[in-house]
Formats: structure tokens, C-alpha cells, sequence
């Protein structure tokens, strides 16, 4: 069975969380680790247009339809293949990765036999992936709820502000407390530029048990890219983002593993 990798980024709003998401998927399909499964779990995000695609139709859309279906279809087709079909149908399909936008999580109220269908799917989908990576937002709704195996790299981001590391602080233990399991932990500060106080950051990994810490710069050409809706995967590999994201995957050796 292929190697088979989850990365998940969650983060400070703003801080580059679908940036670093992206520089993570682009950096995968450079070592090989094809195809890649980006997932959009962040209702607001814009992943899909960082790596030049555009997604159609959300999980969270599919489900709200799907609600209206009843519990069978005529022709003898059950509610879970017709979600299967749904879901796979909103996958968009590029040339080294798919991705999937989650949408808006389920509201409050109880739709169990749903989000158990939706959970056991995504797993399902996820599983002819040698990589995933999960652009989350910062509550970990998805995570804590399972949707995907045990996480292997859970990348925490955020900026050097005071602020920024707290919320690294607050989001690491609000990890611990939903549960959610992962081998590794990368805290990535992002958008560090001169001045910046990056001083305490080694002994804020250490506290928190980070497995590394990764400082990337402010970098005009990620920013340009960012403004002009260019593709991560056309930014030069000697740009700092991308080559630190490329040392931090390279730690997990993705292509050459032979784990299950
Ligand atoms: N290292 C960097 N250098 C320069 N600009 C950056 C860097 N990282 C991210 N940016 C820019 O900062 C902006 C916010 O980044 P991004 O959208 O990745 O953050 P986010 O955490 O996903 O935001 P949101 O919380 O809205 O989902 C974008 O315009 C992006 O291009
Ligand atoms: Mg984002």
C-alpha cells in the first residue's frame, strides 16, 4: 500500500494558513507524492484559486441537498452511493492534485446519520491519497470530528506579534482539549520581518512540545503573488516560503516511506 500522509495547517486568521497550505501541496507534487488531496476545510477560504482551480460545489452544499433526498433513491441506489457520487462529482480535478472545499460545518442541530455518511465517505475519498492536506479553520471543527485519519503533521501558524504567538498558545490547547491526534508538530511563524522579536519562539516550541519551529519572512514576491491571484505553483522554488516549506515536508521523507 502507497505511503500515505495527512497534513493538516490551522491558525491565526490572516496569518498565511492558505498560503502555507498551498506551499505544502505545491512541495509534495514536487517530491513525487502525487496526486495530492487538498482539502478546503475553511468555510471562507480561497484555496481552490491559490492553486489556480476553482471549486464548484461544496461538501456542505452537497449535504444540504442530500438532506432533501430521503433515505433512498429509486434503482435500488442508497443515500450513501448517492453521496459517494455527489462528493465524488464536486472533486476538482487537476493535473498532480484533486481538491475539495468542505463549506460551512453542519449547523447545531442533530443530523447524525448524515454526518456519519459524510464522515465515512470522506475517508473513503481520502484514502486512494498517498498525501492530504487539510487548509482547517481555526476552530478544528474538522479535525476534532475525525473526518480524516490521525494527523501526521499538524502545522500550527501564526504571526511573530504578541497576539499571533498567543493564539498559537491557544489553538495548541484547544488541539489538546478536542482531542485531536497528531505524531508531529511544526508551529510556523509567518510574516517575520526585520525588527520582529523572534527570540522566544525555540523555547515557545519547546513548551509546547513542537517537533520544530519553522520562522518564514515576509517575502515581497508571496505577497505579490497573493495579490495578484498567480498560482503558488508558479513561484520559483529559491522563493523563502517555498523553500522552507520544502525542509519542513522533507522531514517526512513523503516519497520514500514505506508505511502504510
Ligand atoms: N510570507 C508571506 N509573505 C508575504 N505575504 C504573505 C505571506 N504569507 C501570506 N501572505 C499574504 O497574506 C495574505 C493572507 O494570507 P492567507 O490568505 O494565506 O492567510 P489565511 O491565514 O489563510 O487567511 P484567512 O484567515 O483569511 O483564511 C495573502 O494575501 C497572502 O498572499
Ligand atoms: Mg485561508
Amino acid at each position: 500500500m502507497a505511503t500515505r500522509y495527512t497534513i493538516a495547517i490551522t491558525g491565526k486568521g490572516g496569518t498565511g494558513k492558505t498560503t502555507i497550505a498551498a506551499a505544502v501541496v505545491t512541495c509534495l507534487i514536487d517530491r513525487g507524492c502525487t496526486p495530492v488531496l487538498a482539502v478546503d476545510a475553511d468555510p471562507n477560504s480561497c484555496l481552490d484559486g491559490v492553486l489556480g482551480v476553482k471549486a464548484l460545489k461544496t461538501v456542505g452544499q452537497i449535504r444540504e441537498e442530500s438532506r432533501d433526498a430521503g433515505a433512498g433513491q429509486p434503482g435500488g441506489v442508497s443515500k450513501r452511493e448517492l453521496i459517494e457520487l455527489r462528493i465524488a462529482e464536486s472533486l476538482v480535478e487537476a493535473e498532480d492534485f484533486d481538491l475539495i472545499a468542505m463549506g460551512r460545518p453542519e449547523g447545531p442541530g442533530c443530523y447524525c446519520y448524515a454526518n456519519n455518511l459524510f464522515g465515512d465517505c470522506i475517508g473513503e475519498l481520502s484514502k486512494s491519497y498517498p498525501c492530504i492536506v487539510i487548509d482547517n479553520e481555526a476552530g478544528l471543527e474538522n479535525l476534532s470530528r475525525r473526518l480524516y485519519r490521525q494527523v501526521d503533521l499538524l502545522l500550527i501558524a501564526g504571526d511573530p506579534s504578541k497576539r499571533g504567538i498567543e493564539t498559537i498558545r491557544r489553538l495548541h490547547g484547544l488541539a489538546e482539549e478536542m482531542g485531536v491526534e497528531y505524531a508531529r508538530l511544526a508551529l510556523v511563524v509567518n510574516l517575520v520581518r526585520d525588527g520582529s522579536n523572534t527570540r522566544d519562539l525555540s523555547a515557545l516550541g519547546q513548551e509546547l512540545g513542537a517537533d520544530s519551529v519553522l520562522i518564514l519572512p515576509f517575502d515581497p514576491e508571496i505577497a505579490r503573488a497573493g495579490e495578484e491571484g498567480l498560482r503558488m505553483q508558479d513561484v520559483p522554488r529559491t522563493n523563502p516560503v517555498l523553500a522552507g516549506i520544502d525542509g519542513l515536508i522533507s522531514g517526512l521523507d513523503p516519497a520514500g516511506d514505506t508505511r502504510d
